[in-house]
Protein backbone atom coordinates (compact mmCIF):
# COMPACT_ATOMS: atom_id res chain seq x y z
CA UNK A 1 0.00 0.00 0.00
CA UNK A 2 2.22 3.28 -1.06
CA UNK A 3 1.06 6.36 1.16
CA UNK A 4 2.69 9.60 0.52
CA UNK A 5 2.10 13.17 0.40
CA UNK A 6 0.55 16.08 -1.82
CA UNK A 7 2.64 19.13 -0.78
CA UNK A 8 5.75 21.58 -1.57
CA UNK A 9 9.31 20.02 -2.14
CA UNK A 10 11.26 23.38 -2.97
CA UNK A 11 12.15 25.08 -5.46
CA UNK A 12 12.93 22.40 -8.01
CA UNK A 13 11.08 19.11 -6.46
CA UNK A 14 7.64 17.71 -7.55
CA UNK A 15 4.37 18.97 -5.05
CA UNK A 16 4.07 14.91 -5.51
CA UNK A 17 6.87 13.73 -4.76
CA UNK A 18 6.39 11.57 -1.50
CA UNK A 19 3.43 9.77 -3.36
CA UNK A 20 5.27 9.59 -6.97
CA UNK A 21 8.43 7.66 -4.93
CA UNK A 22 5.93 5.40 -2.61
CA UNK A 23 3.79 4.41 -6.11
CA UNK A 24 6.77 3.89 -7.99
CA UNK A 25 9.12 1.67 -5.16
CA UNK A 26 5.14 -0.24 -4.43
CA UNK A 27 4.96 -0.66 -7.94
CA UNK A 28 8.38 -1.88 -8.77
CA UNK A 29 7.83 -4.27 -5.76
CA UNK A 30 4.34 -5.85 -6.98
CA UNK A 31 6.22 -6.20 -10.21
CA UNK A 32 9.15 -8.49 -8.86
CA UNK A 33 6.93 -10.51 -6.32
CA UNK A 34 3.49 -10.48 -8.46
CA UNK A 35 2.45 -8.69 -5.14
CA UNK A 36 -1.04 -6.70 -5.33
CA UNK A 37 -0.45 -2.77 -5.17
CA UNK A 38 -3.50 -0.82 -3.40
CA UNK A 39 -4.17 2.42 -4.80
CA UNK A 40 -1.99 5.23 -3.40
CA UNK A 41 -2.80 7.51 -0.97
CA UNK A 42 -1.68 10.61 -2.06
CA UNK A 43 -2.91 13.12 0.54
CA UNK A 44 -1.00 12.84 3.55
CA UNK A 45 -0.18 14.31 7.47
CA UNK A 46 1.46 18.14 6.01
CA UNK A 47 -0.08 20.40 8.17
CA UNK A 48 3.12 22.07 8.42
CA UNK A 49 3.69 22.45 4.38
CA UNK A 50 0.55 24.07 4.31
CA UNK A 51 2.05 27.71 4.39
CA UNK A 52 3.31 27.21 0.13
CA UNK A 53 0.31 26.56 -1.92
CA UNK A 54 -1.21 23.62 -3.07
CA UNK A 55 0.15 21.67 0.06
CA UNK A 56 -2.73 19.69 1.05
CA UNK A 57 -3.18 17.82 4.21
CA UNK A 58 -5.13 15.68 6.61
CA UNK A 59 -5.56 16.11 10.03
CA UNK A 60 -4.17 12.95 11.99
CA UNK A 61 -7.88 11.67 13.23
CA UNK A 62 -8.67 12.10 9.35
CA UNK A 63 -5.99 9.90 8.33
CA UNK A 64 -5.98 7.43 10.86
CA UNK A 65 -9.60 6.92 9.50
CA UNK A 66 -8.82 6.82 5.96
CA UNK A 67 -6.32 3.91 6.65
CA UNK A 68 -8.23 2.06 8.92
CA UNK A 69 -11.60 1.91 6.66
CA UNK A 70 -9.01 0.78 3.53
CA UNK A 71 -7.76 -2.11 5.25
CA UNK A 72 -11.13 -2.82 7.33
CA UNK A 73 -12.35 -3.43 3.46
CA UNK A 74 -9.57 -5.17 2.16
CA UNK A 75 -9.73 -7.39 5.34
CA UNK A 76 -13.67 -8.08 4.94
CA UNK A 77 -12.40 -9.94 1.43
CA UNK A 78 -9.62 -11.78 2.99
CA UNK A 79 -6.82 -9.98 3.61
CA UNK A 80 -4.51 -9.84 6.23
CA UNK A 81 -1.19 -8.65 5.28
CA UNK A 82 -1.16 -5.04 4.89
CA UNK A 83 2.57 -3.79 3.47
CA UNK A 84 2.69 0.29 3.06
CA UNK A 85 5.35 1.79 1.45
CA UNK A 86 5.72 5.56 3.11
CA UNK A 87 7.48 8.44 1.53
CA UNK A 88 6.62 10.82 3.84
CA UNK A 89 7.54 11.37 7.52
CA UNK A 90 5.11 13.12 8.46
CA UNK A 91 2.93 10.08 7.90
CA UNK A 92 5.21 8.26 10.83
CA UNK A 93 3.62 8.64 13.79
CA UNK A 94 0.14 8.65 12.25
CA UNK A 95 0.26 5.00 10.05
CA UNK A 96 1.46 3.97 13.40
CA UNK A 97 -1.78 4.89 15.45
CA UNK A 98 -3.77 3.72 12.59
CA UNK A 99 -2.26 0.31 12.96
CA UNK A 100 -3.12 0.59 16.72
CA UNK A 101 -6.67 1.38 15.63
CA UNK A 102 -7.09 -1.37 13.59
CA UNK A 103 -5.96 -4.11 16.22
CA UNK A 104 -7.78 -2.31 18.75
CA UNK A 105 -11.10 -2.73 16.70
CA UNK A 106 -10.31 -6.41 16.20
CA UNK A 107 -9.15 -6.93 20.11
CA UNK A 108 -12.16 -5.05 21.06
CA UNK A 109 -14.45 -7.49 19.05
CA UNK A 110 -16.07 -4.96 16.90
CA UNK A 111 -14.69 -6.60 13.77
CA UNK A 112 -12.60 -9.08 14.69
CA UNK A 113 -14.86 -12.18 15.11
CA UNK A 114 -14.37 -14.84 11.72
CA UNK A 115 -11.78 -12.83 10.08
CA UNK A 116 -7.69 -13.58 9.80
CA UNK A 117 -6.24 -11.66 12.05
CA UNK A 118 -4.74 -8.80 10.23
CA UNK A 119 -0.90 -7.62 10.10
CA UNK A 120 1.01 -4.25 9.00
CA UNK A 121 4.05 -2.83 8.83
CA UNK A 122 5.28 0.10 7.48
CA UNK A 123 8.47 0.83 5.82
CA UNK A 124 10.05 4.04 4.27
CA UNK A 125 11.04 3.55 1.21
CA UNK A 126 14.21 6.19 1.93
CA UNK A 127 15.42 4.46 5.12
CA UNK A 128 16.26 1.13 3.95
CA UNK A 129 19.96 0.06 3.73
CA UNK A 130 20.77 0.41 0.41
CA UNK A 131 19.37 3.46 -0.42
CA UNK A 132 20.91 4.90 2.88
CA UNK A 133 23.99 4.07 1.33
CA UNK A 134 23.51 5.63 -2.02
CA UNK A 135 22.25 8.65 -0.44
CA UNK A 136 25.10 9.26 1.88
CA UNK A 137 27.50 8.35 -1.07
CA UNK A 138 25.99 10.38 -3.55
CA UNK A 139 24.83 13.16 -1.54
CA UNK A 140 26.48 13.23 1.91
CA UNK A 141 25.26 16.15 4.22
CA UNK A 142 23.12 17.62 1.06
CA UNK A 143 20.50 15.11 1.71
CA UNK A 144 18.91 16.73 4.52
CA UNK A 145 15.73 15.96 5.73
CA UNK A 146 13.45 17.63 3.54
CA UNK A 147 13.23 18.14 -0.41
CA UNK A 148 15.98 15.47 -0.45
CA UNK A 149 18.23 15.72 -3.71
CA UNK A 150 17.63 11.34 -3.20
CA UNK A 151 13.73 11.67 -3.36
CA UNK A 152 13.72 14.47 -6.26
CA UNK A 153 16.01 12.04 -8.21
CA UNK A 154 13.53 9.31 -7.93
CA UNK A 155 10.78 11.30 -9.13
CA UNK A 156 12.36 12.64 -11.92
CA UNK A 157 13.54 8.86 -12.85
CA UNK A 158 9.58 8.29 -13.24
CA UNK A 159 8.75 11.55 -14.68
CA UNK A 160 12.32 12.98 -16.76
CA UNK A 161 10.29 15.51 -19.02
CA UNK A 162 8.77 17.04 -16.12
CA UNK A 163 12.04 17.23 -14.10
CA UNK A 164 13.94 18.70 -17.05
CA UNK A 165 11.32 22.25 -16.68
CA UNK A 166 12.26 22.59 -12.97
CA UNK A 167 15.49 20.86 -12.50
CA UNK A 168 16.88 24.53 -12.91
CA UNK A 169 14.58 26.23 -10.88
CA UNK A 170 16.90 29.48 -8.95
CA UNK A 171 17.40 28.76 -5.33
CA UNK A 172 20.38 29.50 -2.51
CA UNK A 173 23.48 28.06 -3.56
CA UNK A 174 24.26 24.97 -0.87
CA UNK A 175 22.21 23.36 1.84
CA UNK A 176 19.15 24.52 3.82
CA UNK A 177 18.85 25.43 7.23
CA UNK A 178 17.72 23.18 9.56
CA UNK A 179 15.76 22.69 12.82
CA UNK A 180 12.51 21.38 14.30
CA UNK A 181 9.20 21.16 12.87
CA UNK A 182 5.99 22.93 14.62
CA UNK A 183 2.93 24.52 12.71
CA UNK A 184 2.48 25.77 9.02
CA UNK A 185 3.81 29.49 9.86
CA UNK A 186 6.39 28.95 11.55
CA UNK A 187 7.91 26.59 8.89
CA UNK A 188 7.77 29.02 6.03
CA UNK A 189 9.33 31.63 8.42
CA UNK A 190 12.14 29.22 9.27
CA UNK A 191 12.34 27.62 5.74
CA UNK A 192 11.79 30.02 3.46
CA UNK A 193 12.06 27.99 0.40
CA UNK A 194 10.85 24.53 1.68
CA UNK A 195 13.83 22.75 1.87
CA UNK A 196 15.36 21.18 5.48
CA UNK A 197 19.03 21.11 5.55
CA UNK A 198 18.82 19.79 1.60
CA UNK A 199 20.72 20.63 -1.52
CA UNK A 200 18.48 19.52 -4.37
CA UNK A 201 19.99 21.08 -7.22
CA UNK A 202 22.36 17.85 -7.23
CA UNK A 203 19.22 15.61 -7.88
CA UNK A 204 19.65 14.01 -11.17
CA UNK A 205 17.64 10.89 -13.22
CA UNK A 206 20.76 9.17 -13.13
CA UNK A 207 20.66 8.86 -9.37
CA UNK A 208 17.09 7.97 -9.29
CA UNK A 209 17.12 5.35 -11.28
CA UNK A 210 20.22 3.35 -8.75
CA UNK A 211 18.04 4.18 -6.35
CA UNK A 212 14.62 2.76 -7.65
CA UNK A 213 16.69 -0.41 -8.16
CA UNK A 214 18.15 -0.59 -4.63
CA UNK A 215 14.93 0.37 -2.73
CA UNK A 216 12.75 -2.54 -4.88
CA UNK A 217 15.32 -4.74 -4.06
CA UNK A 218 15.93 -4.44 -0.64
CA UNK A 219 12.15 -3.65 0.60
CA UNK A 220 11.38 -6.61 -0.93
CA UNK A 221 13.27 -8.56 1.53
CA UNK A 222 11.80 -6.59 4.10
CA UNK A 223 8.16 -7.52 3.08
CA UNK A 224 9.27 -11.19 2.03
CA UNK A 225 10.40 -11.35 5.96
CA UNK A 226 7.23 -9.60 7.26
CA UNK A 227 5.03 -12.51 5.39
CA UNK A 228 7.21 -15.31 6.48
CA UNK A 229 7.15 -13.83 10.07
CA UNK A 230 5.54 -16.32 12.59
NI1 LIG B 1 9.30 14.29 0.66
Amino acid sequence: MPIGSTEQHGPNGFIGTDAICAEMVARGMGDRLDALVAPTINVGMAQHHLGFPGSMALRPTTLIAVIADMVTSLAGHGFDRFFFVNGHGGNDATLNAAFSQIYGETSLGAVGHGRPPVRCKVQNWYQCDGVTAISAEQFGDAEGSHATPSEVSLAYFGYPERGEEVHGAEMAAGCAPTGAIYDAADYRRRFADGRIGSDPSLASVEVGEKLLTIAVAGIAEIYQDFLAAD
